[in-house]
């Protein structure tokens, strides 16, 4: 017997999509991923609030509002609409969709810097920033555009080069000029408020400790902590669309301040709607749950600025944080050209059916941020096949016999017999068909499995192995149709004289269908939902698997459930996508430079199993010869490396390698780098490159030699 356990109570968001663009495939890794582990975790019985919002501030919005010669506020209801319609097709159901911009989202924001001042935790600096002398307005680095410093391409951002992939400050770029009007921009002083992150590194570190993020997630933050923690800047100038710091007139949260501060918001006028306690899952010491699902790239905010911001303001932090990879499609970044810069609505217009998004996403999510890849051919396949020849096929093989022949009811007889017999059928024929000896009186093995199974997917889509779990379901659903190709309910099913066993069949395998429907239910929530209708039952939860439908139970005759995708559904989508494409989201412009300006490296691509030898030899590894190696002043782990590749300028690398090496030492010694890592700006200087050392837990690091005769410069392949 299940024992009674007390339910969990959850808040769950997922990061809030800017307010100046479309929803496209990319983003929607995130919210399905976050939607099936919320009906997962309501199917269980517990209680879930899952709530998200627009992030409607910042200098981007109000340009573009501008420029449609609209306000700010009506653009972000536009897209408000939008992004909600596009979420509800898709069956991401939230308990609240918010915006940044509302009255509660403004209190709880000025409520929580005034508590970090009166903690001491807010400081005021003057710095010097690009100013459109046009425009009357200090320029983000998105907005200022010049030269590359290092390639010299034409018209580059002020953050980094699309051309070379060099990042560098707005200063370096040659004849800068403003994006807005086109001025070249001028250097002005200006009061900026900050948070005084530095101070709260002890903090952080504890806080990372206590097991709220994925190992790879730890890691960065070693790094991050490696680099030290700057102060954050908090406060832009107006004009901005944004909400006024308390006491300080002209002056705006920083769009990224706000921002998460809208999950408490959107939450906050959901207890307002519902009658929740705000406090309890708020609260400093909230023993309700926590999660925060994001992608890898925003990791920075969410893992130090988010908690510090908490923690020093009297909040709860959150329990975990899970990251999320990047999608490719066809294994390659999304692209416009290549027509694979798909908008949640061009899918929708093309495909129609949001759940085979949600199973193939499904079937290539797991906890980890590596990247998924949206393989369209793969798509068609998998879909196609699990979805319509396997899954959907079970009922659409069996079910219509119920309706059709047995007055839409059940067989009379239990499920329990576990013996066969073995039939030949016609009976001058060679098909053979297994029927049921119903004297014996066992259960069903394979409707056992099924049931048994209950526990480990239920572990599987907890702990976020959503991949795992649809292997096993599948694994499954095989099993069932060997069991429906086995008895052949179609052969039967010409002979009155076998009618019990047509009909006990048929039911057998009708209940091995709503188990399966069970465990893809968190996936494919609008399939559950008519199975439950033709299956005649309520609506579905998990522990339900631990029944089956009674005898004579009456169902409804078998609809059409799902059909095939055509490629050439595929093809017309990818080409609308490469003519129509209108809205161009802008996934980070001005917040991704801030994480630049924290030395935040650049979130790397996960690895898969298995790289090709393409992927291989875009590695350039060199023998380098270190001529210098030393001390950095202030580094725990580091020593900065002068390596000579052969190349007019010597290469300067920062290695973590500090522990396990006396500078001295390692002068004049060979070793292999990688010579086209993109340069990083760390908080000692620029890293150009990387040494390659082996380390575990047994020891290390140790730095790699070549045999004796290699020359420095040499390639490594
Ligand atoms: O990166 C982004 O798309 C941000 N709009 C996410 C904000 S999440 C949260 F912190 F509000
Ligand atoms: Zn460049």
């Amino acid at each position: 017997m299940a024992t009674a356990i007390t339910p969990r109570k959850i808040l769950v968001t997922s990061a809030l999509p800017y307010a100046n663009g479309s929803i496209h495939l990319g983003h929607l890794v995130e919210y399905i991923q976050t939607d099936i582990w919320v009906r997962f975790q309501k199917m269980q019985g517990n209680t879930v609030h899952y709530v998200c919002a627009d992030d409607t501030h910042g200098t981007p919005i109000m340009l573009r509002a501008e420029k449609e010669g609209i306000t700010p506020e009506a653009l972000i209801e536009a897209v408000h609409k939008e992004h909600f319609a596009d979420f509800n097709e898709f069956l991401v159901e939230f308990d609240n969709y918010y915006s940044t911009n509302a009255p509660e989202n403004k209190v709880l924001s000025q409520g929580i810097y005034k508590k970090l001042k009166a903690n001491g935790k807010i400081a005021t600096k003057t710095i010097e920033q690009f100013y459109d002398p046009v425009k009357n307005m200090f320029l983000p680095d998105r907005f200022i555009k010049g030269e590359c410093p290092k390639c010299h391409a034409k018209d580059q951002y002020g953050d980094s080069c699309e051309v070379c992939g060099a990042t560098y400050n707005p200063t370096e770029l040659i004849n800068a000029y403003s994006a807005v009007s086109g001025a070249a921009p001028v250097r002005k002083e200006t009061e900026h408020y900050f948070f005084k992150l530095s101070e709260c590194e002890q903090f952080l570190k504890d806080w990372t400790r206590s097991g709220t993020l994925q190992g790879e997630a730890a890691n960065k933050m070693g790094e991050w902590f490696e680099n030290g923690l700057n102060d954050w800047d908090i406060s832009r100038d107006a004009p901005y669309f944004g909400f006024e710091i308390p006491d300080a007139p002209g002056k705006y949260f920083y769009v990224w301040l706000d921002a998460p501060i809208g999950y408490m918001a959107s939450f906050k006028k959901l207890c307002q709607d519902q009658g929740l306690d705000f406090d309890e899952y708020w609260g400093q010491d909230s023993k309700t749950e926590l999660y925060h699902f994001i992608g890898k790239d925003i990791l920075y905010f969410h893992a130090l600025f988010w908690p510090a911001t908490l923690e020093f303001s009297g909040y709860r932090k959150p329990t975990q944080i899970f990251a999320h990879g990047f999608l490719t499609v066809n294994g390659e970044k999304m692209s416009k050209s290549r027509g694979t810069f798909i908008t949640a609505r061009s899918y929708l217009d093309h495909i129609k059916n949001p759940e085979y998004l949600r199973y193939y996403y499904a079937a290539k999510l797991n906890s980890t941020m590596e990247d998924i890849d949206l393989n369209l051919e793969d798509f068609i396949a998998r879909v196609n096949s699990d979805l319509v020849g396997k899954y959907i096929n079970i009922a659409s093989r069996t079910a219509g016999f119920i309706s059709k022949k047995f007055g839409g009811k059940l067989s009379d007889r239990s499920i329990s017999v576990n013996s066969y017999l073995t039939l030949r059928l016609p009976l001058d024929s060679p098909v053979l068909v297994k029927y049921p000896d119903m004297g014996k009186k066992q259960p069903i093995e394979f409707i056992e499995r099924i049931q048994n199974s209950a526990s480990r997917i239920s572990e599987l889509y907890e702990s976020r192995e959503f991949n795992k779990a649809v292997r096993l379901i599948m694994e499954l659903v095989d099993v069932v149709n060997d069991y429906v190709d086995d008895v052949k309910p179609w052969e039967t099913a010409k002979y009155q004289q076998l009618d019990t066993i047509t009909h006990w069949n048929c039911s057998v395998i009708l209940n091995a269908f709503r188990l399966i429907s069970i465990y893809l239910k968190p996936i494919l929530p609008r399939i559950a939902y008519q199975v439950e209708g033709m299956l005649n039952i309520q609506p579905l939860k998990w522990s339900d698997s631990e029944n089956l439908l009674s005898v004579r139970h009456e169902v409804f005759a078998y609809k059409h459930l799902i059909s095939r995708i055509e490629a050439k559904q595929i093809e017309a989508m990818t080409e609308a996508n490469k003519e129509n494409l209108t809205a161009t989201p802008q996934p980070h412009s001005e917040q991704r430079h801030a994480a630049h300006q924290q030395n935040e490296a650049k979130a790397e691509t996960a690895e898969a199993e298995y790289i090709s030898i393409d992927d291989f030899t875009k590695v350039d590894l060199r023998i380098a010869k270190i001529v210098n190696a030393e001390h950095v002043e202030g580094a725990e782990k580091l020593l900065k490396l002068t390596l000579d590749i052969g190349e007019e300028e010597p290469r300067q690398v920062f290695a973590g390698i500090k522990s396990a090496y006396d500078p001295e030492t390692l002068k004049g010694r060979l070793t292999v780098m990688v010579a086209n890592l993109a340069p990083r700006k760390m908080k000692f200087g620029m890293s150009e490159g990387m040494v390659l050392a082996a380390s575990d837990e047994n020891g290390g690091p140790f730095i790699l030699s070549p045999d004796a005769g290699a020359q420095l410069g040499m390639r490594v392949k």
